[in-house]
């Protein structure tokens, strides 16, 4: 068999995967939908479906690309041969080709923020003034695709060079960072005159507003967040070591990706509160949030640079993810070299948020069924696409996967305790195929 490169230790493997889970998903994604979600509820809620469900798929997809060996396409095919299973990898890229397109739109606004910072450009502004800075920023289409353009680059550059080992190493003492920034910006939340209201809105659940939907969009998170049903976590799975426990590296970082959520909602909301600003802001809400706080903080010029950068750098680990997913499907299938498919890649990625950009502007003629593309693509790849991935990943794994290869994954070829195995299989055979079918089936009907 062929030697691949492995990730050299568990941490490192932890800090790897941390890389792709952990970035824009969990301090602006999550921060929005809890607002747009009423809270308190909406967080157990996915921190319920985080560890039931998403835990297991990550598992799954690890197996996958552990046992396999190859890109997601061809995991698939080796697996399950002349069977319609590929496409699911297929599926996969178009999903990592739409994420890309409004992840890099979103790395382009954190790439002006720091600009903004660096130039002090909220000094003395209020909350409104800021949101109406924001607003006419997003109008600047082509300014946004220029920023946009940076991020995108960036992504390129690292993944064509193909440096992202070295980032692997960046990403132990980056993420400790973020976290630090963020404890810092927690702990001066406490200041706020907003702070125990902000507080009230994520402890205090309100179970009246749950619905079949606020499961669905907790589920999308989830799959967001932790890089699912889109093929990201079988690549990374070819480079896990045979030695490691698949459950505790799934486990670890789902620990890792809900705290630093957590932090961001608890950065977010006590400032949501204390300047007037609407909890369901959508997904400007931390962009509108956070400049205010930096404003009052001691101290907040030098924290602003230094958290875009972090927040750049996390959203840029996770870009590469994305990339690698759809430059390695070119790579291979159309037998390109690692070079040519990284321009191939980079420039469709490069046209595609370009468009997005420009379709974000008011009465901007380019609209898909009367939406722009970021809030298409995010809906579109939330809602369906990763979900309905992470549903075929684990009906293939739970019922179609012949042989003893899932198992060997998860138990190590028998070195670890059976009875997870057996406990996993279940959860894939009924409970994730349940909850999700049922999401879908409201989601179709009513
Ligand atoms: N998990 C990443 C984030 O939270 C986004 C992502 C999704 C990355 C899917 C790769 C694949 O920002």
């Amino acid at each position: 068999m062929k030697t691949k490169p492995s990730f050299g230790s568990r941490f490192g493997t932890i800090a790897a995967v941390g890389g792709s889970v952990v970035g824009l998903g969990n301090i602006w994604r999550f921060p929005y939908l809890t607002g747009e979600n009423g809270g308190a509820a909406f967080i157990l809620i996915y921190l319920s479906v985080s560890f039931l469900i998403a835990v297991p798929t990550m598992i799954a997809e690890f197996s996958i690309g552990r046992h396999a060996m190859r890109n997601p396409m061809r995991s698939f095919k080796k697996l399950a041969p002349n069977t319609g299973w590929i496409y699911l990898g297929f599926a996969g890229v178009l999903t990592g080709l739409m994420i890309i397109t409004f992840y890099s739109v979103l790395g382009g606004w954190a790439v002006e923020f720091l600009r903004f910072s660096y130039l002090d450009a909220f000094k003395g502004k209020s909350a409104p003034e800021v949101a109406a800075f924001f607003t006419a920023f997003t109008q600047n289409g082509w300014t946004v695709a220029l920023y946009s353009g940076i991020f995108v680059l960036a992504t390129f550059a690292i993944v064509a060079t193909g440096v992202e080992k070295g980032i692997e190493r960046f990403n132990k003492v980056l993420m400790p960072l973020l976290v630090i920034i963020l404890l810092a910006l927690v702990f001066y939340s406490t200041t706020l005159s907003g702070f125990k209201d902000g507080i009230r809105f994520l402890l205090k659940p309100d179970f009246s507003k749950v619905g079949f939907s606020t499961v669905l969009a907790a589920a999308g998170q989830a799959f967001f967040s932790m890089s699912l049903g889109m093929g990201a976590m079988i690549t990374y799975g070819n480079y896990i070591r045979k030695k490691d426990n698949l459950k505790k590296v799934a486990g670890t970082v789902a620990v890792v990706d809900f705290s630093i959520a957590l932090l961001a909602g608890f950065v977010v909301f006590p400032a949501v509160f204390s300047f007037g600003i609407e909890p369901q802001s959508g997904p400007k809400l931390v962009f509108i949030t956070l400049p205010n706080l930096f404003q009052q903080m001691p101290g907040g010029y030098w924290l602003s640079i230094a958290f875009f950068i972090l927040l750049i750098l996390a959203a840029v680990t996770s870009s590469i993810s994305l990339f690698e997913v759809i430059a390695r499907y070119i790579q291979e299938e159309f037998r390109q070299t690692r070079m040519r498919a990284s321009i191939i890649t980079g420039g469709m990625v490069l046209a595609a948020s370009t468009v997005c950009a420009l379709s974000m502007v008011d009465h901007s003629s380019i609209r898909i069924f009367g939406e722009n593309i970021f809030d298409l693509f995010d809906y579109l790849t939330t809602t369906f696409m990763m979900p309905l991935g992470a549903l075929f990943t684990v009906l293939f794994v739970a019922w179609f996967w012949k042989g003893k290869g899932f198992e060997e994954e998860v138990t190590n070829r028998g070195h670890i305790n059976h009875r997870f195995f057996v406990m996993l299989r279940f959860v894939l055979r009924y409970l994730v195929p349940l909850v999700l079918g049922a999401l879908f089936i409201d989601l179709l009907l009513f």
